[in-house]
């Protein structure tokens, strides 16, 4: 759809313009350390200071050389803009529907494995952001936190598995997740085996932790998150297990000798997604795809919607990055709702994305970082600082709703011109 609507007839006065949000440092009632936080990359730095080594490491990194990790934020300079002028944007509305939800933003959560190591309760921190901004969040099933206290607090949350190529544990975990009252089944596809991160090599990250000195003096040199993210855990709620890779519970964070179960990750194909869809009622959503044809087939077996991912960079190094290859599954897609995640840091990263055909696209590691600096404000910072840049992208371009974004508003742009 062309962007030329006619704006006379229905606009309404200029001082009539609803209000909107605006990009201003923290306000007072928010913690001091979110003032420097002016946009998205801004986090990063910010929680660094405030996680032990190894747990930075682990949201920060991804697999190899980071060739995917890169590619992933750079491809977008590859795109630049051709908006259009003197178009009537004071109507400039960015919600978004999909599976007939309406959501407020353009942008969610993507999933993220145990971020309750990030901040007290983090994906009840998370998927309670997402929420209270109206928009969507995947709770990663690779969490802390058992799913079902996560629906009570935000019960529009999707849920991510990760399964193995085995009926007897795909089944019951299905059902126990139906049975929390999630919507929104979102299985990743392109973990068949464990990714090499060296980076956890390096840094001493691995599920279970390992006690060890190195571990306890990376605890002890952050005193803000040993007391109030992992001591107040303990306190709390226990030794954190791994709660929702199966039916039932799963190893400790910390261990000296306990192994996590990852067999069977390698059997998983597309004989388990079709029983999926016949057992799971809900929508389904596959993460991971990056072939046309691997969604032409996602449709085929009545699956809902894809989220075009290189899983951050964090699997197959050299993973091409999701933007380039958005619109060829767009076009193969056929009605899918396509989703993507990988790089997205900017309100233009975003509207590039949709323009390419995306209905939604998901931030990961930002989000974390938000809520390693500053819990449920940080979150809600990071949202106010992405949505502001939406709209503003989106005045800019001259669009009054993401409907209006197609291809013609983008034209190649020499790769580099990319600045945090
Ligand atoms: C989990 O999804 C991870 O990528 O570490």
């Amino acid at each position: 759809m062309s962007a030329n609507a006619d704006p006379t007839p229905t606009s309404p006065p200029l001082d009539a313009a609803p209000a909107r949000p605006s990009s201003r440092p923290a306000g007072l009632d928010e913690p001091r350390i979110l003032r420097e936080a002016l946009c998205l990359d801004d986090f990063e730095e910010l929680a660094r200071r405030r996680l032990p080594r190894p747990i930075f490491g682990y949201v920060a990194g991804a697999a190899e050389r980071n060739s995917s990790l890169r590619d992933n934020a750079s491809a977008f300079a590859e795109y630049g803009f051709v908006p259009r002028t003197l178009v009537d944007v004071s109507r400039r509305s960015q919600s978004i529907t999909l599976f007939g939800t309406r959501y407020a933003r353009p942008f969610g959560i993507a999933p993220m494995g145990i971020n309750a190591l990030s901040a007290y309760r983090g994906d009840i921190v998370l998927a309670a952001g997402a929420a209270e901004a109206d928009m969507p969040s995947i709770m990663s099933g690779s969490s802390l936190i058992p799913l079902e206290d996560v629906a009570r607090h935000a019960p529009g949350t999707w849920f991510q598995a990760y399964l193995p190529g085995d009926v007897t544990r795909i089944d019951p975990l299905i059902d126990r997740v139906a049975q929390a009252g999630y919507r929104t089944l979102v299985l990743t596809v392109d973990i068949p085996v464990m990714a090499n991160r060296e980076n956890n090599l390096r840094t001493g990250f691995s599920t279970p932790l390992r006690p060890s000195l190195r571990l306890a003096w990376d605890g002890v040199s952050h005193p803000r998150w040993l007391c109030g993210t992992f001591l107040r855990t303990l306190a709390r709620h226990g030794m954190p297990h791994f709660e929702n890779s199966f039916a039932s519970r799963g190893a400790p964070i910390l261990s000296a000798r306990v192994m996590r179960d990852f067999t069977a990750r390698d059997h998983l194909n597309w004989e388990h997604v079709a029983r999926i869809r016949r057992r799971w009622q809900g929508h389904l959503v596959l993460k991971g795809i990056l072939h046309p044809v691997d969604a032409a087939r996602a449709r085929e077996q009545g699956v809902d919607g894809v989220i075009v991912s290189n899983h951050g960079g964090r699997q197959l190094d050299g993973a091409v990055s999701p933007l380039r290859v958005l619109p060829a599954i767009v076009e193969a897609a056929g009605g899918l709702a396509v989703m993507m995640d990988g790089g997205v840091r900017r309100g233009t990263d975003v509207l590039k994305a949709l323009a390419l055909g995306a209905r939604c696209v998901f931030v990961g590691r930002p989000f974390n970082y938000a809520m390693a600096v500053a819990g449920g404000a940080g979150v809600r910072h990071a949202v106010r600082l992405l949505g502001d840049e939406v709209d503003r992208g989106m005045a800019m371009l001259g669009v009054n709703t993401l409907d209006e974004l197609d291809a013609g508003f983008l034209a190649p742009m020499g790769a580099g011109s990319r600045a945090t």
